[in-house]
């Protein structure tokens, strides 16, 4: 059979088994991928009747596994699940599983993961766009669509190529279809709907724009260079408040300064691509936006704040969105901060891969992203690697390339076996993994991740 039409038939199988229940609880993960995968979840089964409710994890492990088979209750897990299939099945979880992560080495029927049919769980399919197939099914839940988006765009699933692809694209045409979302080609930046436009400027980070990126007068300056009027009366003009001419002048500009300043074509290419607009939200604020939307999400979960992001998935407008946009002030200010912390302490290059260590001064649970925005300054060629300190010892996170990954690195595979091997735990994708290891492992970590990064690349080579 077709691998598409194998995963919606799968979706339909698990559907199926999901109505069998009357009372779910939905396990998902501390992200905006995962709140949007439990938002969909949770509603859909609210919907049905079901009672349900919901469990935010940084990730599974064997105790929070355990405790959970003591419940005896189902179990759907969105957005993770697939990495600790083995600890699940052992503990006999009565349970479906939609997620996109590397899965462990076993088979579930009730397992909707698109690796499993041939596709790519970093570019093809989400851990929310995966549970929108099975919510799908259902009941009429066509309009959980936009939030779906917001998921695939929250994990960046999109940055190849700067438009979505694969699965995550026959569903971005039905929210199309459905008047749901709109599909734009423009800058592909945070805060055009929101920003003052040279605070959008400003806090560009990735890429990174010489003498713009973090620097207010820089940003300023530019636009009046170009004659573009910062202000209309007393407001602040923001992207959308621009001209079409006056956006073509500015991305015109920026693709020069970014020429000049040696930035592989790649990356230059990836300023403008495809946006994604959520017709139902009000023009101007951060929901109307998916890459916006996903942030807000990210400023709450990676800060304790899931239920917040929920409520707003789930339409709250008033108090939670209040709050989600004061902890998204914070979060930008966290990103920023924790860029200038790597300037200062420096990016270390070993053989394959470079690292740096954060110790406290960057939350464990942003400094994957932190990583990722490193690459706009950092060495292309190797995978980079990120320590914080966490409650539970150090946690790990690494970002690859795309270039890497067709030369061979899969980070996920490569994290899972140097953390297992220094008494850790990690897994993820070929593109981004994490680990949790114990304090005082990082350097036997960072020199088998080395290793076998090196013969990753190597034995691809062959
Ligand atoms: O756990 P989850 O899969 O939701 O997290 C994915 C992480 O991987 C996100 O933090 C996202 O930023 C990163 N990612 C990436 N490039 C991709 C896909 C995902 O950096 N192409
Ligand atoms: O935390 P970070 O954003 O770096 O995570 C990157 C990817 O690695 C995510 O998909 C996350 O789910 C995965 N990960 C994992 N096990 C961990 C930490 C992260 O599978 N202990
Ligand atoms: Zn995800």
């Amino acid at each position: 059979m077709i691998p598409m039409l194998e995963i919606l038939k799968r979706a339909r199988e698990i559907a199926e088994l999901i109505r069998m229940q009357d009372d779910v609880i939905v396990v998902t993960h501390i992200d905006a991928d995962g709140i949007t995968s439990g938002a969909i979840a949770l509603e859909s089964l609210n919907r049905m009747g079901v009672e349900a409710d919901i469990v935010f994890v940084k990730n599974l492990d064997s105790k929070f596994i355990e405790d959970l088979a003591n419940t005896n209750r189902f179990v759907w897990f969105t957005d993770l699940g697939s990495g600790a299939l083995d600890l699940i099945l052992k503990h006999d979880i009565d349970c479906v599983i939609t997620d996109h992560h590397n899965p462990a080495n076993c088979y579930y029927r009730f397992q909707l993961n698109p690796h499993d049919f041939g596709y790519d769980g970093a570019y093809d399919l989400c851990g929310a766009t995966t549970t929108y197939l099975v919510a799908k099914n259902l009941g009429f839940n066509y309009d959980l669509v936009s939030i779906a988006i917001v998921g695939a765009v929250g994990d960046l699933q999109d940055s190849r190529e700067g438009r979505l692809l694969g699965l995550n694209r026959k569903i971005l045409e039905e929210a199309v279809e459905g008047k749901f979302i709109e599909v734009v080609r423009d800058l592909r930046f945070f805060g055009k709907q929101t920003r003052p436009i040279y605070k959008m400027l400003e806090y560009t980070f990735d890429p990174y724009l010489p003498g713009i990126s973090g620097n207010e007068k820089g940003a300023i300056e530019f636009l009046e260079s170009l004659g573009i009027p910062l202000k209309d009366g007393d407001l602040w003009r923001r992207w959308i408040d621009l001209t079409p001419e006056e956006r073509k002048i500015i991305v015109s500009e920026l693709v020069k300064i970014c020429i000049e300043a040696g930035m592989p074509i790649k990356l230059i290419k990836r300023l403008v691509g495809e946006t994604y607009i959520l017709l139902h939200e009000e023009v101007g604020t951060e929901l109307r936006d998916a890459m916006e939307f996903s942030t807000l999400l990210n400023a709450t979960a990676r800060y304790g704040y899931c239920d917040i992001g929920l409520k707003v998935c789930l339409g709250d407008r008033d108090e939670a969105f209040k709050k989600a946009r004061s902890l998204l002030r914070n979060h930008r200010k966290n990103l920023s901060e924790g860029l200038k912390l790597v300037d200062e302490i420096g990016i270390v290059e070993l053989e394959n891969i470079q690292f740096f260590h954060a110790g406290n001064e960057i939350l464990d649970t942003i400094v994957g992203i932190v990583a990722g925005m490193c690459f706009s300054k950092a060495n292309l060629n190797k995978p980079i690697v990120a320590f914080a300190y966490s409650e539970e010892g150090v946690k790990v996170s690494a970002r690859a390339t795309q270039r890497l990954v067709e030369r061979g690195v899969h980070l996920a595979k490569a994290i899972k076996v140097a953390a297992a091997k220094v008494g850790g735990q990690g897994g993820g994708h070929s593109i981004a993994a994490g680990a949790t290891i114990p304090r005082g492992m990082e350097e036997e970590f960072l020199k088998e991740l080395d290793r076998i990064i090196g013969e990753q690349i190597r034995s691809s080579r062959q």
